[in-house]
């Protein structure tokens, strides 16, 4: 064993992939197949990993949470289907290769799957599409993104339905108790994230659907996040609608999505649009001129012309992380932020820390406050030593998030840790 590590060693050194040196991003990123991962020391292997990476070795990019960086093989994928459309004079396709690797990914039905933009799309679709009426109350939490508020917020000031924001816990259980007292003879479906834009929180989803579903409550994840960051099983979290994106965690295009409709619900969410691939057949010849069905899958909810190249990006987006090994990702991304969190939790006595501090309930993101500081501040302060990470002025949380992905290592968040304690230690 020792002789083949050795060698695969030898192998990646040679072909440059152990270094952190590639930037160009037409360079041939690796010539070790990513199969041999289980043979490499974890330090090794997570420099292979940040090797398939354009992003430039300066850079310390700890800003997932807002869109993540595509490996090589990803933008190959793309660029590669690109010029053989142009080419060919190729029109569309590819749908079910990427509605294919997403099923899989998730764990649901091919049939269950649309494809979409991003996040704010696919709760567009089903916040317009069930049948509500003014009254009706939507359980939402406090920490919502505009993708996420915006469609309902939009609903409430034309339908006059009642989003019913809730306060999160600072464990799971505190989170299922706040939710229970929100609960009310009115609602009618519970709409909150898996993990908020703002604290990095995990919530317990399962849970809550379960309790949901129990008393006829429909429910809808707004899953920007987990995907590519926690290893999910949609089947497992038991939800009627999760809708997720494959520009952020999962490394994939940007602008491309996903909406989650389990079979079940599926004809509790009416099509409103219109389109090539929504119905089962049409007749304008006819008098009067009319539309069949809607076809019985995700296709009802996408239509039209479509960037048939990204669509193999988003396969090779699944590839990818498959290749690495979902659970081994959630275990390594957690890692590196349990250890952003404990420093920070030494670092000094002025850090809030907002992200929960128990495990069910945190992922990748660590989020905090500094008493006395402006928090846009340390932001501008990384940047300006190429460190990026997010400043979270929502719902007035006014905090900074920071998230870890498989590309970063321990020494860029000690990076991140020496910014931040000068920080605190300048004006005092
Ligand atoms: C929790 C959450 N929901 C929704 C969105 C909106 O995502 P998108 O830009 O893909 O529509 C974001 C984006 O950051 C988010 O963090």
């Amino acid at each position: 064993m020792t002789n083949r590590r050795n060698f695969i060693k030898q192998s990646l050194l040679a072909s440059g992939a152990l270094s952190f040196g590639i930037h160009d991003v037409n360079a041939s990123p690796l010539s070790v197949s990513l199969s041999n991962l289980n043979d490499l020391e974890d330090e090794q292997l997570w420099k292979l990993i940040r090797s398939q990476f354009p992003l430039l070795s300066n850079k310390t990019f700890l800003n997932n949470g807002t869109s993540g960086p595509s490996p090589f093989s990803v933008i190959h994928a793309i660029q590669n289907e690109m010029m053989d459309i142009e080419k060919n004079g190729r029109y569309g396709g590819n749908e079910d290769i990427a509605i294919n690797a997403l099923a899989r990914f998730l764990g649901t039905q091919q049939s269950e799957i649309s494809l979409t933009r991003n996040v704010t799309e696919g709760i567009n679709i089903i916040c317009w599409g069930l049948n509500l009426k003014a009254g009706d109350e939507i359980i939402m939490t406090k920490h919502e993104h505009v993708g996420h508020a915006g469609p309902w917020l939009n609903r409430a000031k034309l339908h006059g339905i009642v989003a019913k924001p809730m306060e999160l816990g600072k464990t799971a259980e505190e989170t299922i108790a706040l939710f229970k007292k929100t609960l009310t003879k009115k609602t009618k479906v519970v709409s909150i994230p898996h993990i908020p834009c703002t604290i990095g929180q995990v919530l317990p989803v399962k849970e809550i659907c379960a309790i949901a579903k129990s008393m006829g409550i429909l429910t809808m994840i707004d899953g920007a996040h987990p995907p590519g960051m926690l290893s999910i099983d949609l089947k497992d979290i038991n939800c009627d609608f999760y809708v997720g994106c494959c520009h952020k965690w999962m490394l994939g295009p940007k602008g491309t999505g996903f909406l989650y409709v389990s079979e079940n619900a599926r004809s509790l969410v009416q099509v409103y649009y219109g389109g090539g691939g929504v119905d089962t057949g049409w007749d304008m010849l006819s008098n009067p001129p009319k539309m069949e069905s809607y076809v019985d899958n995700g296709h009802r909810y996408f239509y039209g012309t479509q960037n048939a190249a990204l669509f193999k990006g988003i396969e090779a987006a699944v590839l990818f992380q498959e290749q690495i090994g979902k659970q081994r990702i959630e275990n390594r991304v957690k890692q590196l932020a349990n250890y952003l969190q404990e420093q920070l939790l030494k670092l000094s006595t002025d850090i809030e820390m907002l992200t929960p501090t128990e495990s069910l309930s945190k992922g990748a993101q660590i989020a905090f406050k500094i008493k006395g500081k402006e928090m846009s501040e340390l932001q501008k302060k990384g940047y300006e030593n190429n460190i990026i990470t997010r400043y979270v002025p929502e719902n007035n949380i006014n905090c900074l998030r920071v998230s870890t992905h498989i590309y970063n290592n321990e020494t860029e968040l000690d990076s991140l840790l020496k910014v931040i304690d000068q920080f605190i230690k300048n004006d005092k």
